[in-house]
């Protein structure tokens, strides 16, 4: 895999691709491109991010952003590239990104049957804050709130472990909302 990888804001040109990854990803209860859309154009609160090698969407997210808050409402990874340090990777930017909205909290909703994401959550920090019953539809399934205070900084060790898959090194570069390179992190 290449070792440059960008993180830039989703537009409506990657729904396409960005709807058929997350049906891959989520199966019968993922989004349909007019959901996306609905989240790009009449959402002020939200806020999506795609990880792309500058030729294929590796994986994406979205978050609400509400006053000092950051809820983590959509995260996935190609299943055909899960497994290889993506999700930590992405995880890693949704901290960064909580820290440049001075975000109090993250929080987030994941399937209690969604052992690999907890897994994933709770070895970055996050707490297993209560149980939503029946959030999910399709199929019926419990939600686990999760949550984590915003750490004052990402820790340089939190990339270095996402990096580590990586032999030759990562750039990561992230591409802000303006449309201006506003950060390079080498991992
Ligand atoms: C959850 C998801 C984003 C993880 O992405 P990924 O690229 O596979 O994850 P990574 O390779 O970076 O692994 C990150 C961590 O996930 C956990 N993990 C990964 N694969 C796992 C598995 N098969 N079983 C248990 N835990 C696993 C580990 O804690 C791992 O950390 P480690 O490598 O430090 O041990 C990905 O599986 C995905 O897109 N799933 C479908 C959509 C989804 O469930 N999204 C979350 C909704 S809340």
């Amino acid at each position: 895999m290449t070792n440059q990888l960008l993180l830039r804001p989703m537009t409506l040109d990657d729904i396409d691709v960005v709807a058929e990854l997350d049906g891959r990803a989520f199966g019968e209860s993922s989004w349909s491109r007019r959901y996306f859309a609905g989240e790009l154009t009449e959402s002020p609160i939200s806020i999506f991010y795609v990880l792309t090698n500058q030729q294929q969407i590796l994986g994406y997210f979205g978050a609400w952003h509400v006053v000092d808050q950051l809820h983590l409402c959509t995260f996935a990874v190609d299943p055909e590239r899960q497994g290889q340090g993506l999700g930590a990777l992405l995880l890693n930017c949704v901290l960064r990104l909580a820290q440049r909205l001075e975000c109090t909290v993250i929080q987030l909703e994941v399937r209690e049957s969604n052992q690999t994401a907890r897994t994933l959550y709770r070895s970055r920090g996050f707490i297993e804050e209560a149980v939503r019953r029946n959030l999910y539809s399709q199929p019926k399934e419990d939600g686990i709130l999760m949550g984590l205070p915003t750490p004052e900084r990402l820790d340089q060790s939190n990339w270095e472990r996402a990096g580590q898959r990586w032999q030759d090194g990562l750039v990561l570069c992230w591409d802000d909302r303006g449309g201006t390179l506003d950060e390079q992190w080498t991992v």
